[in-house]
């Protein structure tokens, strides 16, 4: 890949030799793996100005990009990541779970940072070939997935802060295992009671990259503390929970499943999304409303969500001097049934009765 003079990445002319290679790699260990990143072969990229409309890009080997200091994504953070999981099944199918809603909300964010929105067929084009090319980095199943990570942002220069002349739509892939350590086994989080995610009015319901850097140092310091994460609480009265650093909030009391309703400061997590009609089509309750501490710290079990974090039982959550232990602190009976619906339904050893699955189609 090179760079052109207007700063622009250009595409690369090769194309990987490997694309197509469905031997599984021997170069992870299946059984050891965590959240984290392992360079595979081929990524997909496709430029566009501003004002012109997306083509359908190519697969080119993974690797460093050049780009301009002006770049519009590095001085002024104009950029959005997705991210999505591809699953190798029982009978050894490979599938996505509902990637046309991570499509649509990269193009609700590309609106909020002013970037032109990828159609949602080139965005489903694209994953499906990045992952087709990658097939040998999916892991087998019950051992993690194929992480793919869509990024869309201003690679074109600009000094003033206005949207970039240019941009690219770029996808890489990584397998991946469990976002927190030890799967299933229950978290301790924080309730961070200095630092807020996301404010009214901001970019806190789309996946802003802006929006992860301010969570690390908070989140470092909750690690340091024994947290496995923070748990954020709403910016203007600081009484009711917002999120779990990258993953949605859940708490479960009286069979009754509560979540905080979408006000615009919390990002609408497709698993969240289908949580809720999952747990709706086992006969449970679901309340969208605001969930204060006070209540979800009552609760009977709690539990976070998310691409990356599945279904993640809570076992405590601690806020100043408090700590609220859910159960005995190992999972608790809705979680837990909750996961195995969700995931029989990614891994299809149960029928996908909603119409979530969406196959890698054959010949890609
Ligand atoms: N909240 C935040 C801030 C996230 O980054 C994510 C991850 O994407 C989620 C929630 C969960 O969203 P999803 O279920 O779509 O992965
Ligand atoms: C995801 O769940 O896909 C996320 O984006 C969470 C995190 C890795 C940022």
């Amino acid at each position: 890949m090179s760079v052109n003079k207007e700063g622009q990445i250009v595409q690369s002319p090769y194309r990987y030799g490997h694309i197509g290679d469905d031997a599984m790699s021997d170069e992870v260990d299946w059984d050891s793996l965590t959240f984290s990143l392992t360079p595979t072969d081929t990524m997909y990229i496709t430029t566009t100005d501003i004002d012109s409309p997306w083509d359908i890009g190519e697969l080119i080997p993974y690797g460093d990009m050049k780009m301009s200091p002006a770049a519009g994504v590095l001085n002024y953070g104009q950029g959005l990541f997705e991210g999505m999981k591809a699953y190798r099944t029982a009978e050894d199918n490979i599938v996505f779970f509902r990637p046309e809603e991570n499509a649509r909300r990269m193009q609700r964010g590309a609106d909020r940072l002013k970037m032109p929105p990828v159609p949602e067929s080139i965005f489903i084009d694209a994953v499906e070939k990045v992952v087709s090319a990658n097939k040998k980095w999916i892991p087998p199943m019950g051992k993690g997935a194929l992480y793919v990570r869509p990024l869309l942002f201003g690679s074109g220069p600009v000094l003033g802060v206005s949207p970039a002349p240019s941009y690219t739509f770029l996808i890489y892939v990584t397998p991946v295992g469990p976002y927190f350590k030890g799967g299933m086994s229950a978290i301790n989080l924080l309730i961070s009671e200095e630092y807020h995610r996301a404010a009214p009015g901001g970019s806190g319901g789309v996946k802003a990259i802006g929006n992860y850097a301010p969570g690390m140092m908070p989140s470092k310091k909750a690690k340091a503390k024994g947290y496995a994460e923070v748990i954020y609480l709403d910016a203007e009265t600081h009484t009711f929970i917002e999120e779990v650093g990258a993953a949605n909030f859940f708490c479960v009391k009286d069979k009754v499943l509560y979540t905080p309703e979408l006000t615009g400061t919390i990002l609408p997590g497709i698993t969240r999304m289908s949580i809720i009609e999952l747990a709706r089509s086992r006969g449970y309750k679901v309340v969208e409303e605001k969930v204060s501490a006070e209540f979800a710290m009552a609760a009977d079990e709690a539990f976070c969500c998310g691409t990356a974090a599945v279904i993640s039982p809570i076992a405590s959550i601690t806020k100043g001097e408090n700590t609220a232990t859910y159960g005995d602190g190992t999972p608790q009976p809705i979680t837990v049934e909750l996961y195995e619906a969700l995931t029989g339904i990614q891994n299809q050893t149960s029928e996908d009765n909603f119409s979530w699955i969406h196959p890698l189609p054959e010949g890609i």
